[in-house]
């Protein structure tokens, strides 16, 4: 079991879905860091369950306790403690899935490898809730890429079959109504909004890719051969449940391009050398270029739906059907833009952080 997470920038997490709270230890923040709670809490915001009628019902006021290592509003250089703790918690609809494990979520993965001494309610550690954690720790690194003049921007490109335009100015996305679906075209937002409606009228869920940018990341970053800026990224982006794809630049496309079309030519530019396009999403040789590193993180359907499914029965040992009640995401995608943009920022410092930068 690893619960850990990064090399000088280093976050550990704990908790359950519905077990008391759910939290997250930093190491490696530098000292004399002034912390902003309020832009944790604002992070957290954006993730919290319930905000509005396209997310799960579940209400969590998800209010940031801070425990540890900041004394007066500045770092110490200890490690940081953040928890928030679980408040809306009803383990009710999760009583039959020992016994008939929920198609397309972890139930039965969980059971066979903890030989059944898991938590199940709520998803126990496979909920999505624990993401709250990776969101803590990540409004945290953002405090400190800040004074490194780096930011990072995330909105959804794509839910169902409904695709936001491509090269959206990072002003907009910066600029979203934080409210509503998380996507800088607004033609395609509302339409996307049509899809989860759509799913949700059809006791179903829908699928989601969401775009991260990394803005002003220094030339020269990255620790070929493991740890090259790809291989950071995805490792930390496939550690949140439900992720099912990640592409840097322009990733699967690439396979039905040529060489010419693909590679990104170099320029100068105010005494700099850049790049004209960006293909590569801001990585070669798994050091960073200095041009924005871009990737797209493909989430699956929300597994627990109201639909009839097939599943088994582990004491009967005989096919049976489950429909799921409780209170579910219809689409991940929406509530998971925080937690990829923040996942970033914990993987952007560690970076850097371990350039010396
Ligand atoms: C922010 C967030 C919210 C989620 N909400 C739900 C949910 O309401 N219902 C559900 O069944 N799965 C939800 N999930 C997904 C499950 O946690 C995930 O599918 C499950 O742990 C299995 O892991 P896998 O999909 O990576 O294989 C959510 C994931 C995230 C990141």
């Amino acid at each position: 079991m690893t619960f850990s997470f990064g090399t000088i920038y280093k976050i550990r997490v704990f908790g359950e879905s519905h077990g008391t709270c759910i939290g997250a230890v930093v190491e490696g923040c530098p000292p004399g860091i002034t912390i902003d709670t309020g832009r944790i809490q604002a992070e957290l915001d954006r993730r919290r369950p319930g905000r509005n009628i396209l997310t799960t019902q579940r209400k969590e006021g998800d209010v940031m306790q801070l425990l540890s290592g900041v004394l007066d509003g500045v770092s110490t250089g200890a490690p940081i403690t953040m928890i928030i703790r679980n408040e809306d918690v009803d383990s009710s609809a999760y009583k039959n899935i020992e016994v008939t494990p929920r198609p397309g979520h972890a139930d039965l993965m969980a059971t066979i490898k903890y030989k059944g001494h898991n938590d199940l309610r709520g998803g126990g550690i496979f909920s999505g809730r624990m993401t709250a954690a990776f969101v803590m720790a990540g409004a945290l690194a953002k405090q400190v890429l800040d004074g490194k003049g780096i930011k990072v921007l995330s909105h959804i490109v794509q839910i169902g079959n409904v695709k936001a335009k491509e090269g959206i100015e990072d002003q907009k996305i910066e600029g979203i109504d934080q409210d509503a679906i998380h996507c800088a075209d607004a033609g395609a937002a509302s339409l996307m909004e049509k899809e989860v409606y759509g799913a949700m009228s059809d006791s179903d869920s829908i699928g989601a890719c969401i775009e991260c940018r990394i803005i002003g990341m220094p030339p020269g970053v990255g620790e070929p051969m493991f740890d090259s800026v790809e291989s950071v990224i995805s490792h930390a982006m496939f550690s949140i449940p439900a992720v099912k794809g990640v592409e840097f630049g322009s990733g699967f496309q690439s396979a039905s391009m040529k060489g010419s079309e693909n590679n990104d030519p170099f320029i100068f530019k105010n005494g700099k050398i850049i790049t004209k396009s960006n293909n590569a999403g801001g990585v070669l040789g798994g050091i960073s270029t200095g041009m924005p590193i871009v990737f797209k993180v493909a989430i699956k359907p929300t597994p627990s739906i109201g639909k009839r499914q097939k599943t088994v029965d582990m004491k009967t040992k005989k096919e049976t059907i489950i429909e799921m009640s409780g209170r579910h995401d219809p689409c991940i995608g929406i509530r998971a833009v925080p937690v990829i943009e923040n996942m970033a920022a914990i993987c952007a410092l560690d970076l850097l952080m371990r350039s010396g930068l």
